[in-house]
């Protein structure tokens, strides 16, 4: 048992070499390992915003686009009897420059829901915003459209600090988490509307565990193109394997990606929405009229999504004495996944041969040691090449920090042209049917015909 986990860590140390070894030449398609991942507090530096309904934050985020429209799970608001968004809420957004700063607090004017929304089944689950933020001061955001240039996701979530007073509330640094283990078979049993829409949706089975040990599902998902990362997709629902987000076996968090919608979204807006794209040849969706398959059959759970602060658990709900973590540390890049720790079975020594019996005793004894020192040599091993690791990682942060201060101009924490360092460019979609390529930009023109 230990000498197979030592064995993946050096296959993990060894793969990190290698990848040191070739240098920074583009991701490698198969094996996550080769793939050095940009830490979760990148988030850092992007604006996002929430949804606030009558004074009071949803747990619902908005994928920024502008400091004049965003996009919000259609789900997280409310509708009149003729089905369109009831904006007698008193809808606001609050957005953040950065993890922790305040842009402030904005009324929003205008909320349409997706034409084919579809409140059973969660199917294109989005609908747009417009507000204000900003008055005079323009900026854009980007939304990650292409899943094939990413190397990883993160799912993130933004809070504020209930205040309970009259005055704006505070933000709380962002949760992070990157992406781990593949559970889309069982993400596509759980939900027929995943199973047939796979292109336009993301699943995941981690959240954010509460202080009550309740699970909060995150907010947002973003795509990752080290050293960029761009919002891609919105919370929608989850359904679980159980009677609650306290009471859960399992759950599944499916999450809207919003690539399909941008066309649609830049007619209703009459707006240029901004993808962010690293591959040149990358073609969006650019119909309109895209809608998902909406499947007959019903998911195997109960099925919670939109604004879950009402569900909210208290912590007298389901007291577990094991409940020693809070939230997931923003600050962590490792990957932490809800389902897989059960699989692991209590570890065993590697001389647990020597259990066998009396009179094998002395040959499992001699097995033992050998596995032992093998062991120990792996793990020499495993250190040695984590140390250098480290040292390759560390001169890469000053690097890319380097490159980061050289371009970064006024704008706090906003992403500009010059940001993308690495081939990734950023295309413009103008609500006609066309991708543009927005001025200054030096590869960007080959590869699009318009
Ligand atoms: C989208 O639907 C509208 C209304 O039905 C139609 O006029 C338009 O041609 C459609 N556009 C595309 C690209 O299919």
């Amino acid at each position: 048992m230990k000498v197979a986990n030592y064995l993946s860590l050096v296959t993990t140390g060894l793969s990190l070499l290698v990848a040191t070894a070739m240098g920074e030449t583009s991701v490698p398609a198969a094996g996550q390992q080769l793939v050095k991942r940009l830490a979760t507090t990148a988030i850092t530096g992007q604006k996002g915003a929430i949804l606030f309904a009558n004074g009071k934050p949803t747990s619902c985020e908005v994928a920024l686009v502008s400091n004049l429209i965003g996009y919000v799970a259609a789900n997280c608001l409310s509708y009149s009897a003729d089905g369109s968004v009831d904006m007698s809420q008193n809808y606001q957004v609050m957005l953040s420059d950065g993890t922790t700063t305040s842009l402030g607090m904005f009324g929003v004017h205008s909320a349409t829901a997706h034409f084919k929304y579809d409140p059973t089944s969660f199917a294109n689950n989005v609908a747009l915003l417009k507000f204000n933020a900003g008055g005079t001061r323009q900026w854009k955001n980007y939304i990650g459209a292409n899943r094939a240039d990413w190397s990883s996701k993160f799912y993130v979530s933004r809070g504020v600090a209930n205040t309970g007073g009259s005055a704006m509330p505070a933000w709380q640094p962002a949760q992070a988490v990157v992406e781990a283990g593949d559970v889309t078979s069982q993400c596509a049993n759980a939900s027929p509307l995943f199973a047939s829409n796979m292109n336009d949706l993301l699943c995941t089975t981690q959240v954010i565990t509460t202080s009550s040990s309740c699970a909060l599902p995150y907010s947002t998902v973003y795509g990752v193109r080290d050293p960029n990362l761009a919002v891609a997709g919105l919370y929608s629902h989850s359904v679980i394997i159980g009677d609650s987000l306290c009471k859960y076996t399992q759950i599944y968090n499916y999450y809207t990606l919003l690539s399909s919608y941008l066309e649609w979204g830049g007619n209703v807006a009459k707006s240029t929405i901004y993808l962010f794209v690293a591959d040149s040849n990358y073609v969006n969706n650019n119909n309109p009229n895209f809608s998902m398959a909406v499947p007959n059959g019903k998911p195997s759970g109960l099925v919670v999504g939109g604004d879950l602060s009402g569900n909210t658990p208290k912590p007298t709900l389901t007291p577990t004495p094991t409940s020693s973590s809070t939230t997931s540390s923003p600050t962590s890049s490792s990957t932490t996944t809800s389902t897989t720790s059960s699989s692991t079975s209590p570890s065993s020594s590697p001389t647990g041969t020597t259990n066998s019996g009396q009179n094998t005793e002395k040959k499992g004894i001699n097995i033992g040691i050998i596995l032992l020192i093998v062991g120990l040599v792996l793990l020499i091993i495993a250190i040695v090449a984590y140390l250098l690791y480290r040292r390759y990682k560390k001169r890469k942060e000053q690097n890319q920090r380097n490159f980061m201060d050289m371009n970064d101009d006024a704008g706090v924490g906003e992403q500009d042209f010059n940001r993308n360092s690495r081939g990734s460019n950023m295309v413009a979609n103008n609500g006609q049917g066309h991708l543009n390529v927005p001025m200054n930009m030096p590869y960007e023109r080959k590869g699009y015909g318009y």
